[in-house]
C-alpha cells in the first residue's frame, strides 16, 4: 500500500495559520535524529537557531557561531525533514557588511543547507533594507524582535524588552516594518504579554513567541531547554517537558557500572562462532595450539 502523501508546510500555508489556525508549533533542532523526531511528531516549523552555539557547541553566547557551522547543521536537519518548514538562522556578522554579502550568505542556507527560509535578528533601517533585498532575491525571511541575543555585548545581559511604553511602541513598529519589508513571520522574544498581543494584533504575518506569552500565533522553544537536557539555569519562560539530563545521566552511570562489574557485554550481546567452526577451532587433545612449540 502506498504511503499517505505528506502535506508539506510551505510559506503560504504557514502564513495562513494566522487566520485559520491552529497555532504554529516550532522547536529548534541542529542534527538529523532530533529533526527526524520533531518532524515525525508533527512540529510545523524547525528553526536551526544560532542557539546551536550555546546548546551544542559550548560557546558562551551566539556571537562566535559561523556561517559554515550553521550550514553544516542546517544540512543535517533538512536531510531528516519531510513535512516541517526549516528555517536557518543567520549568525552574527553574516548580514552586517553589505546587501550582496547578506544575500550570498542567506542563499547558502537554501542552496547548500536545503532550508526554505532564513531568520535575521533586528529591525534597524539598514536591516529592513536587507530583508527587502533578500525577499527580492527569492529568499523568504523571518524577522526577530524584542530580545535579540546577538546584541549581547551591547545589552550586557539577556533581559526582557519592552517593559516601558517607548520600548514597547518600538517593538510594535519594528514588527510592522519587518512585515512591510516582506518578512513572512516574526519571532517575538522576551517581552511582556501585552506587547506581544499588540504586535500580533497589528501585523498580518504570524508571530512566533518565546518568552512572549500566550497571545502569539505560534510558539518556539530551544529543544534542549524544553527537554531538560541541562540541569543549569533556565529562563522563566521555559517549561521543561522532560528531564533528559536525569534520564541520560542515569543511563551513562548504569552503563559504567555494568562495564566495571563485567555485566556488560554479556552472552546476549555477544556474537558466537557457528558450531562447526567452534569444533574446528577447539584445541585438539594431543595437539599443540598453533604457533606454540612442543616441549
Ligand atoms: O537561536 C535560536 O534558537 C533562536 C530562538 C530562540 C528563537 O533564535
Amino acid at each position: 500500500m502506498a504511503d499517505t502523501p505528506i502535506e508539506k508546510i510551505t510559506i503560504p500555508s504557514l502564513r495562513a495559520r494566522k487566520t485559520v489556525g491552529p497555532k504554529v508549533v516550532c522547536l529548534t533542532a541542529y542534527d538529523y535524529p532530533t529533526a527526524k523526531l520533531l518532524d515525525e511528531a508533527g512540529v510545523d516549523l524547525i528553526l536551526v537557531g544560532d542557539s546551536l552555539g550555546m546548546v551544542v557547541l559550548g560557546y558562551e553566547n551566539t556571537v562566535p557561531v559561523t556561517m559554515d557551522e550553521m550550514i553544516h547543521h542546517t544540512g543535517a536537519v533538512t536531510r531528516a525533514v519531510r513535512r516541517a518548514l526549516v528555517v536557518g538562522d543567520m549568525p552574527y556578522f553574516s548580514f552586517h557588511l553589505s546587501a550582496d554579502e547578506t544575500i550570498r550568505n542567506a542563499s547558502r542556507f537554501l542552496k547548500e543547507g536545503g532550508a526554505a527560509a532564513v531568520k535575521i535578528e533586528g529591525a534597524s533601517r539598514k536591516r529592513l533594507k536587507l530583508v527587502e533585498a533578500m525577499v527580492e532575491a527569492e529568499i523568504p525571511v523571518m524577522g526577530h524582535v524584542g530580545l535579540t541575543p546577538q546584541s549581547i555585548h551591547h545589552l550586557g545581559r539577556y533581559k526582557v524588552k519592552g517593559k516601558l511604553a517607548e520600548e514597547a511602541r518600538r517593538i510594535v513598529e519594528d514588527a510592522a516594518n519587518l512585515e512591510k519589508a516582506g518578512a513572512f513571520a516574526v519571532v517575538l522574544e522576551s517581552m511582556p504579554v501585552e506587547v506581544a498581543a499588540e504586535v500580533t494584533r497589528a501585523v498580518k504575518i504570524p508571530t512566533i513567541g518565546i518568552g512572549a506569552g500566550p497571545a502569539c500565533d505560534g510558539q518556539v522553544l530551544v529543544f534542549h531547554d524544553m527537554m531538560g537536557f541541562s540541569n543549569g539555569y533556565m529562563p522563566k519562560f521555559v517549561r521543561k517537558y522532560a528531564d533528559l539530563h536525569g534520564i541520560m545521566s542515569g543511563a551513562v552511570r548504569a552503563y559504567a557500572a555494568d562495564v566495571r562489574k563485567g555485566r556488560f557485554p554479556d552472552d546476549a550481546t555477544s556474537y558466537h562462532l557457528k558450531p562447526e567452526a567452534a569444533a574446528e577451532l577447539a584445541p585438539k587433545k594431543g595437539r599443540c595450539a598453533p604457533g606454540r612449540g612442543t616441549r
